[in-house]
C-alpha cells in the first residue's frame, strides 16, 4: 500500500509511506528555499511550484503517483457535520474538488489528478495526525499522547487533544477548542516582541492569516530566561468549572471564526494595550523597555507551562499510564518538555523531531495505514528521512561549482580529521546523506565547533550565524556521558532543555544558556559521523561534548543538496566543509 502525505497549512512537509514504512520525507522549505514555507500561500505556485515535494519523495523509487492508493490531508473538512470525525475517505478527487472548501488543496488535488493519481483522498483529524506522528517514533506500545498547537481542524478548530493509545488504537480523552490555544498565545506574544503583525487579511484567500510571527517562537523561549513572569499579564488562567485553561486575550477572536464569540477579559484588555517592540531593534538588557519584553516572553512561557502541566496531570489521572508522548507545534517548546520530564508525573516522556505541522507528511499516512491494515508499522528509528545523496552526487556538485576536494577512504580517517580540525578551533560543517525531516540539525546538516570556551560562541555568531546574542547554542554529548554534563540521560532529538551540571558549566560554557540550562542532544553509534567525531574529540580533549547548530545562515532554511551545502560554505566564514567523505577547504 502506497500513501502520499500532503502538507498541512504551515511548514509544508511531504512524505511517502509504503506498507507502513517511510520511504522519504521532506520539508518543502528545503526545496524552494523559503523558510517555514506555508502551504496556504499556494497562490504563488508559479514562483514556488508545488510539484517539488512530490518529485522529491518519489525520486529514484521507481514509483509514481499512478501507483498511490491514497493521499492524506491532515484536516477534516468542516462541512457535513464532520467536526468530530477521526477520518473521512473520499473515493474520487472530483468529489473533493466539487466541495471547493480548501482552495490550496484543490490546486494540489488538481495537480495530482493531472499526474494520473486515481486513489482515495483521505482526511485525517489534525491532532490525530500529530499524535500518529509521535506514536510511530516513540516505540511505546501503550501510552498517553498530548497534542497542542495553534489550531487544528473542526469548528471551532481544536487546539488541545489528549489520547490514550494501545497498539495503534486511539481513544480520545480530552479536547479543547479555539480561542484557548497555547500556540496562539505564544505566537501573539512573539508578534509583539518582534514587532510583527498578529494577523493580516488575504483578499485572495478570503481569510485572516497569521504567519508573520511564526517561526520565531524559539527566540521567545531563549529570551524568557532574561525575564521574570508578570502575574498581571498572564495569558492563560484555569477555569474551575470546565477544568480547562482559558486564554485571557486572543487576537484569534478577531479572525473570522464563524460562531466563535469574541473573547476578552480584564487581563486581556491590559494586554491589548501593550505596544509592539520596534522591529529589528538591537537588544539591550540595560534598557528597561527591553527587560519588559523579556518579562513578557517569560510570562508567555510560564502561561503555557501552567496550562500544559495541568493537561499532563489531567491525562495521568484518567489513565494512570507510565508513558506520555508530546506532539503538535507546542511540543517544539523544549523548555516546557524539560519541565514535564523533570516533574516525574510520567516515568517516560517522549517528543518526536517534527512535532510541528511539518510532521503531517508522515503522521497522517501512517495513521491511515495502521487504521486499515492488519499489519502495523514499526518504530521509526531516526529523523534522517531525506533523499540519501551519494558520494558521486557530492563529487559532481563540487566539480560543477569549481571547488577542489580531498577524499577520505573510510569513516575512521574522516572523523579523526574532523576532530583534529575542531581541536584546532576551526568552524566546520558536516553534510551526510539524507537530511533531517524535523526542524533541528541532528547530524546530517550541521555546523560544529569546540565548546570549551565561551568565546567560540561569539566567533560562530560573528562569522557565520549572525544570531541575537541572547540565543543559546546547543550541545551534543555521547549518550554514555550525558549524566556527567546534563540532567537527562537521553534526548535523541534535541527536544528537552536540561539543567547543566557544574562540570558542564566549567568545561563546555559555549553551550550553556544564561540560566544554566542546555538543549541537549544525546548521540549513539547509529548516528554517524557524529558518534565517531565525538569519540575522537573525547580522545583528544577528555570532553565528550561539542556545539552543534544547523547548517544554514540566519533567515534561510537548512541546506538540502550538496550544491546548497557548497554555496552556503562559500558564502560564509565556515573554515572547512566535510561533504560526505570529501573535505573542502577555503
Ligand atoms: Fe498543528
Amino acid at each position: 500500500m502506497l500513501i502520499l502525505g500532503l502538507p498541512s497549512f504551515h511548514n509544508s512537509g511531504w512524505g511517502l509511506v509504503k506498507d507502513g514504512k517511510v520511504v522519504s520525507a521532506i520539508q518543502e522549505e528545503r526545496l524552494n528555499r523559503v523558510k517555514s514555507y506555508p502551504q496556504h500561500y499556494r497562490d504563488d505556485i508559479e514562483v514556488y511550484p508545488m510539484h517539488l515535494g512530490i518529485d522529491y519523495v518519489f525520486r529514484e523509487t521507481g514509483l509514481s503517483l499512478a501507483d498511490c492508493d491514497a493521499v492524506t490531508i491532515p484536516m477534516i473538512p468542516t462541512h457535513d457535520k464532520l467536526v468530530n470525525a477521526a477520518m473521512v475517505s473520499v473515493d474520487s478527487v472530483d468529489e473533493v474538488l466539487k466541495k471547493d472548501m480548501m482552495p490550496p488543496y484543490n490546486k494540489l488535488l488538481n495537480l495530482l489528478k493531472s499526474r494520473e493519481f486515481s486513489g482515495k483522498v483521505v482526511f485525517i483529524n489534525h491532532q490525530l495526525s500529530h499524535a500518529s506522528y509521535v506514536y510511530n517514533y516513540s516505540g511505546y506500545n501503550s501510552c498517553d499522547i498530548l497534542s497542542y498547537d495553534g489550531a487544528g481542524c473542526g469548528w471551532p478548530p481544536e487546539v488541545v487533544a489528549g489520547y490514550h493509545v494501545d497498539n495503534h488504537k486511539y481513544t480520545k480523552l480530552l479536547s479543547h477548542r479555539v480561542p484557548h490555544s497555547l500556540g496562539h498565545i505564544y505566537s501573539n506574544t512573539t508578534g509583539r516582541i518582534f514587532g510583527e503583525s498578529d494577523c493580516f487579511y488575504s483578499k485572495k484567500l478570503n481569510r485572516y492569516m497569521s504567519d508573520e510571527a511564526n517561526g520565531k517562537e524559539g527566540k521567545v523561549m531563549g529570551l524568557a530566561s532574561y525575564g521574570s513572569p508578570i502575574d498581571s499579564y498572564k495569558m492563560m488562567v484555569l477555569d474551575e468549572d470546565s477544568d480547562f485553561y482559558i486564554a485571557t486575550y486572543q487576537p484569534t477572536n478577531k479572525i473570522g471564526y464563524e460562531g466563535v464569540e469574541p473573547y476578552s477579559t480584564n487581563l486581556g484588555t491590559k494586554q491589548e494595550n501593550i505596544p509592539r517592540r520596534e522591529k529589528n531593534k538591537v537588544w539591550d538588557f540595560n534598557d528597561k523597555s527591553d527587560i519588559f519584553y523579556a518579562d513578557l516572553a517569560a510570562t508567555a512561557q510560564k502561561s503555557i507551562e501552567d496550562a500544559a502541566m495541568h493537561y499532563v496531570k489531567k491525562l495521568k489521572k484518567i489513565t494512570g499510564s507510565k508513558n506520555i508522548c508530546l506532539t503538535g507545534g507546542v511540543a517544539l517548546n523544549s523548555c516546557l518538555n524539560g519541565l514535564i520530564k523533570r516533574s516525574g508525573i510520567y516515568e517516560s516522556v517522549f517528543a518526536g523531531p517534527a512535532t510541528h505541522d511539518g510532521g503531517h507528511g508522515i503522521g497522517a499516512p501512517l495513521y491511515y495505514y495502521n487504521h486499515i491494515s492488519e499489519q502495523k508499522s514499526e518504530k521509526i528509528s531516526n529523523d534522517f528521512l531525506g533523499y540519501p545523496y551519494t558520494i558521486e552526487d557530492c563529487k559532481n556538485a563540487a566539480k560543477d561549482l569549481g571547488v577542489s576536494f580531498k577524499e577520505f577512504k573510510d569513516n575512521k580517517s574522516l572523523t579523526e580529521d574532523i576532530a583534529d580540525s575542531l581541536v584546532n578551533q576551526k568552524i566546520i560543517a558536516v553534510f551526510s546523506k539524507g537530511s533531517e525531516f524535523g526542524p533541528r540539525a541532528l547530524g546530517h546538516r550541521s555546523i560544529v565547533v569546540d565548546p570549551r570556551t565561551q568565546g567560540m560562541k561569539d566567533t560562530l555568531n560573528a562569522r557565520v550565524k549572525f544570531r541575537e546574542a541572547y540565543r543559546p547554542f546547543a550541545p551534543i554529548v555521547l549518550k554514555e556521558h550525558a549524566l556527567d554534563y546534563f540532567e537527562f540521560e537521553e534526548s535523541e532529538y534535541m527536544l528537552f532543555v536540561a539543567n547543566a551540571t557544574e562540570k558542564a558549566i566549567k568545561e563546555v560554557p559555549a553551550t550553556i544558556h544564561v540560566d544554566g540550562t542546555a538543549r541537549m542532544q544525546t548521540v549513539t553509534d547509529d548516528n554517524e559521523p557524529f558518534y565517531s567525531m565525538l569519540n575522537n574529540f573525547y580522545r583528544l580533549t577528555g570532553v565528550p561534548v561539542l556545539l552543534n547548530t544547523s547548517f544554514n545562515i540566519a533567515g534561510e532554511p537548512i541546506v538540502e543538496t550538496p550544491e546548497d551545502a557548497i554555496k552556503c560554505f562559500l558564502g560564509t566564514s565556515i573554515d572547512i566543509l566535510y561533504l560526505d567523505f570529501l573535505k573542502i577547504e577555503k
